[in-house]
């Protein structure tokens, strides 16, 4: 994790540095801090233990000139969240800064040699270690600062995106990625350097993907220099970024949680633009049409993904084993990846990510890669690892999710699926018309039905209050609710760090129903289906120790809703389409209760929004 920026040109770089952590604050906000070399060419910096606003306070009345920086969002690996381990890191003749997204697995050798040679270390990072050692083979071998990084990252084991900068030099940046993601903006005689295109996007729409293993030299007044770890020289591919600003404010909303959740129906509308026909009807999803051969003739699909992509996941296997009759196995990205997993060229690995930069999910594909598997990405950041690196795949178009908690990513995930699905049984002939037909047009309702969910907000919101003071929530489900039951518990714990779990409705007897007393709210994904009958006696047997229920139930239930303490009604679909509704009053009762508990709701403490480490 973690969000580098960097700036080189005619411009203040303060301002455009402190904007751009700003927009990657995502990534990471445990610390953050900045380096600038000044028109006396010295080298400032400045760093502190909180978010970027604590850094704005933190420089007030400092020297915060220069036309050159770089600067950093820290989610802390190594090291406690403090100053001191905060980046910039800076060398031992503090001629070099650095900073760093990733981790350095061998810091540790590394140091130990560097610490025998003399160095001395004031933090507990490995990234510093890895400015140390860029300055033991840069003054060792009377090296350019390129040339220092190049050798010096040849002896690195691990994952990183780096920005240094010398001031013996201050003309020039050098940037370097290897499985952590760095874009490099190319504007008119300046350049800038971002985790991702969004601190870049205001003043330029030129940018440079740095590709895995490549390193380069950004030089005012020069063109850009990219070599690989064995100095072979690469040709810089300029791209074309486009980017709304308008979706990265919070437009009026107090957090973009809230905004993300409201936004849910325009883009389900998005995401099924040009896929969804109904009067053809027909769906058209250009990666079946291109990989037609590959996809049908799959032995079986292998979903992997992590957190929130991991529950759209479960609901994907349902939703093709149904449509398609093709096997799909779900995964975690992380267990997959040293799973010694028998998978081949028969295989399809569809891997699920909203950010693209998940390094597990990343491994995955990359591991499926080596054994012959054809790879299937659903992405949501556009031009982001994962859909470079996978053969084909589907973006979700649901726009930029500030939020650290997923969720119009989730739906968005859901409805590629779909789509994905009845593109596969539409080549496949595995559902009959009028099946297909119906899922069609109900698809096409889901953005109006949503609506109506939304509806419900101050009804939701009222309810949280009650559950402000829990210590620990329940939620279940059957079929295709039971991964709601996940993604909602998922939601409750991360913003408003109450214990909640998500199970399998029948299973709660196998031991958790133990758990159940007065005292413990239990969330019930009831809507009407094939499971209903079996959810009332699941509900019953809550009821029977006294659980608190709060159901989700379709519009005009009258079984469950008697039962239940409280009842979310919600419009009625089909029920493999009922996932794309339930979630949305699971997402709205956990902002309300994070927001009751005062929390920070779009920056819940230990996470960030792109999890660029294993
Ligand atoms: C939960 C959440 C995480 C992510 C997970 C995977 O709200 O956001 O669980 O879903 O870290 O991230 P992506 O989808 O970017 O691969």
């Amino acid at each position: 994790m973690c969000g580098i920026v960097g700036y080189i040109g005619n411009r203040d770089a303060y301002p455009v540095l402190i904007k751009g952590l700003k927009r990657l604050e995502y990534r990471g906000y445990d610390s953050a801090g900045v380096a600038l070399i000044n028109a006396q060419g010295q080298l400032d910096v400045y760093k502190t233990k909180g978010k970027v606003a604590d850094l704005e306070n933190f420089v007030v009345e400092k020297d915060v000139s220069g036309t050159i920086g770089i600067a950093h969002t820290r989610w802390a690996t190594h090291g406690e969240p403090n100053s001191a381990n905060a980046h910039p890191h800076v060398s031992s003749s503090r001629n070099l800064a650095l900073v760093h997204n990733g981790i350095i697995e061998n810091y540790a050798t590394i140091k130990a040699k560097l610490l025998a040679k003399g160095y001395k270390f004031c933090s507990e990072t490995d990234t510093e270690v890895l400015v140390q050692l860029i300055e033991y083979v840069q003054i060792s071998n009377h090296l350019s600062l390129f040339k220092a990084v190049q050798l010096a990252l040849r002896q690195v084991i691990g994952a990183y995106a780096i920005a240094v900068l010398d001031k013996k030099n201050p003309k020039e940046i050098v940037v370097a990625r290897k499985s952590s993601p760095l874009v490099i903006g190319v504007g008119d005689n300046e350049y800038f350097v971002g985790s991702d295109a969004s601190p870049i996007v205001e003043y330029t729409n030129k940018v440079v993907y740095l590709k895995d293993g490549e390193i380069a030299c950004i030089t005012l007044g020069k063109d850009l220099e990219i070599v690989n770890l064995n100095n072979v020289k690469m040709v810089p591919e300029i791209k074309d970024v486009e980017f709304n600003l308008g979706k990265l404010e919070k437009g009026g909303y107090p957090h973009f949680m809230l905004k993300e959740v409201f936004e849910q129906p325009d883009c389900i509308i998005d995401c099924m633009r040009g896929r969804v026909n109904v009067e053809s009807q027909k769906v058209l999803l250009s990666a079946v049409i291109d990989h037609k051969d590959k996809l049908l003739n799959a032995r079986r699909f292998i979903i992997v993904a992590c957190g929130t992509s991991w529950h759209a996941g479960l609901i994907g296997k349902r939703l093709i084993e149904s449509f398609c009759r093709i096997p799909v196995e779900v995964n975690y990205a992380s267990e997959f990846r040293y799973s010694d997993p028998l998978i081949d060229e028969r295989d399809v690995v569809i891997a699920i990510s909203q950010s693209g930069e998940t390094a597990d999910t990343l491994a995955a594909i990359e591991l499926a890669k080596s054994k012959g598997a054809f790879i299937y990405g659903i992405c949501n950041a556009i031009g982001s690892s994962i859909p470079r690196s996978t053969e084909t795949g589907s973006y979700i178009h649901v726009g930029p999710e500030i939020g650290v908690a997923s969720t119009k990513a989730f739906t968005g995930q859901v409805t590629v699926l779909t789509i994905l699905a009845l593109a596969l049984a539409q080549e496949k002939h595995t559902m009959t018309k009028e099946l297909f037909i119906k899922v069609l047009d109900e698809l096409n309702r889901i953005p109006e039905k949503m609506k109506e969910v939304l509806y419900l907000d101050q009804q939701i919101s009222n309810l949280a209050k009650i559950f402000t003071y829990a210590h620990n929530f329940i939620y279940m489900g059957r079929g295709y609710s039971y991964p709601v039951a996940l993604e909602g518990a998922l939601k409750l714990k991360e913003i408003s760090y109450i214990h909640a779990e998500g199970y399998p409705a029948a299973e709660m007897k196998h031991g958790p129903i133990a758990l159940v007393d007065i005292e413990m709210p239990v969330v019930v994904i009831a809507t009407s289906g094939s499971l209903y009958e079996k959810v009332v006696s699941n509900v019953q047997e809550i009821k029977a120790r006294k659980g608190r229920i709060i159901a989700i139930v379709t519009k005009g239930d009258q079984v469950i809703s008697k039962m239940a303490d409280w009842i979310i009604e919600i419009p009625e679909t089909l029920e493999c389409l009922d996932p794309l509704l339930t979630t949305l009053p699971l997402q709205l009762l956990a902002y309300h209760i994070a927001v009751c508990k005062g929390m920070n709701v779009d920056q819940p403490r230990n996470l960030a929004k792109s999890v660029t480490v294993e």
